[in-house]
């Protein structure tokens, strides 16, 4: 039978039993903390922790027993100085203060802080801090926030490139059909043929925009495919387009079990090219393109999640929120017009997917892109 457990000390009890009931109360509240998932700090007005749980020590790397006597900014987040919109001293004793956020440098995770000050017997005052993580709900939101910026974004080059796409139109044809009728020692020969070449440069451009802004019927087309062999084929494509022969080493590590996905081959392939021709060109010199597969679990479904990394020159984080708008280019003028990762972008919504990237300037970066290995008529998981 379970041991019965006293909740107040019975009068008369002696001292030693008394001990013996403090100590019991002392062990449900540690087991207590401990079990709460969210990390929990109890702290000094000078920041020095006196009580902590796991949740905690997991943060800290350290185990619980080591984080008491410690200040708790070096414990959360490696620094010197309390993290940035703490608001730790400014709770009144006895008055929580909710959800306010903090970021964690160190692991680059964000927490929604409560801090609450407690009066012990003897009248000191306590702070208990608890933290939750919500790095995920603010990456989704930030995602959400990006997603209506790029398709409003979109809205209005679609709109700018339909508009063009006509007159444009109209360029190439008379240019065309003034070569045909020139004669090539015309003194004017040679200006029809930059005509006709700008103007091809320009429908390119106007293609792009309608593809990136959807605003063709392009909806896309669910087919079986083997995505190993994509990828690889997407690789000849971009090393063809970037004359890539051996200046830069290709590790391919495809170590995914289930590789065949119902999607649009056709615009998944063009993902891979955009992403691998940003790669070579961020390594003008010799460097290292991996791309690596693996499947991951969401919730009933399986993905495919595929990371495509270069040692190259990096992105600014300054200009790393901005590499999907449309237009965005770090490229001299003729090198680049700014649509590549836009168009990718669209294009991975089509298909269900996500896509993140992160860089380290002069190191290189990485481009993670998980989508779903398969899909119903309506294109959902
Ligand atoms: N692998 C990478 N390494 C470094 N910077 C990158 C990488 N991929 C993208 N970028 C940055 O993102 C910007 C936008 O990329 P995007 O592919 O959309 O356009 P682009 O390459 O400049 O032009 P386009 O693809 O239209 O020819 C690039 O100009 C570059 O600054
Ligand atoms: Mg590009």
């Amino acid at each position: 039978m379970a041991a019965k457990i006293k909740i107040k000390p019975n009068s008369g009890e002696s001292p030693k039993e008394t001990l013996a009931f403090v100590e019991e109360l002392k062990r449900q509240w540690v087991e207590t903390i401990d079990a709460i998932p969210d990390p929990f700090l109890m702290l000094t007005d000078d920041y020095i922790i006196t009580k902590a749980n796991v949740a905690m020590a997991d943060i800290a790397q350290v185990n619980v027993k080591n984080l008491v006597g410690k200040r708790c900014f070096e414990i959360f987040a490696g620094r010197d100085t309390p993290c940035d919109n703490c608001k730790m001293r400014d709770a009144k004793a006895g008055k929580t203060l909710p959800g306010y956020e903090i970021h964690n440098e160190r692991n680059d995770h964000w927490y929604e802080a409560a801090t609450r000050r407690l009066k012990n017997v003897s009248g000191h005052e306590r702070v208990v801090q608890i933290y939750r993580d919500r790095t995920d709900a603010k990456k989704l939101q930030n995602q959400v926030a990006q997603n209506e910026k790029l398709a409003s974004i979109g809205q209005l080059a679609g709109g700018f490139a339909h508009e063009i796409n006509n007159p444009l139109g109209g360029i190439l044809v008379f240019s065309q059909m003034l070569l045909r009728e020139m004669n090539p020692d015309n003194q004017h020969y040679q200006d029809v043929v930059e005509i006709e070449g700008a103007a091809k440069r320009c429908k390119t451009i106007v293609e792009n925009l309608l593809d990136y802004s959807r605003q063709r019927p392009l909806k896309p087309k669910f087919e079986s495919c083997d995505a190993h062999a994509l990828i690889a084929n997407a690789l000849k494509y971009a090393k063809l387009a970037h004359n890539q022969n051996d200046r830069c080493d290709i590790e391919l590590r495809l170590d995914a079990e289930k590789h065949t996905l119902t999607t649009d081959i056709n615009r998944l392939t063009q993902v891979f090219v955009n992403i691998c021709a940003n790669a070579f060109q961020a390594m003008p010199d010799d460097g290292v393109l991996t791309i690596t597969t693996s499947n991951v679990k969401a919730g009933k479904f399986e993905r495919l999640v595929t990371k495509i990394s270069d040692t190259g020159v990096g992105i600014d984080s300054d200009h790393i929120d901005k590499v999907f708008e449309p237009f965005f280019t770090t490229k001299q003028p003729g090198q680049g017009t700014g649509l590549g990762l836009s168009i990718v972008h669209g294009i991975v919504q089509d298909i269900g997917g996500n896509i993140d990237v992160s860089s380290i300037k002069n190191k290189g970066t990485t481009f993670t892109l998980s989508i779903p290995l398969t899909h119903n008529k309506s294109g959902k998981e």
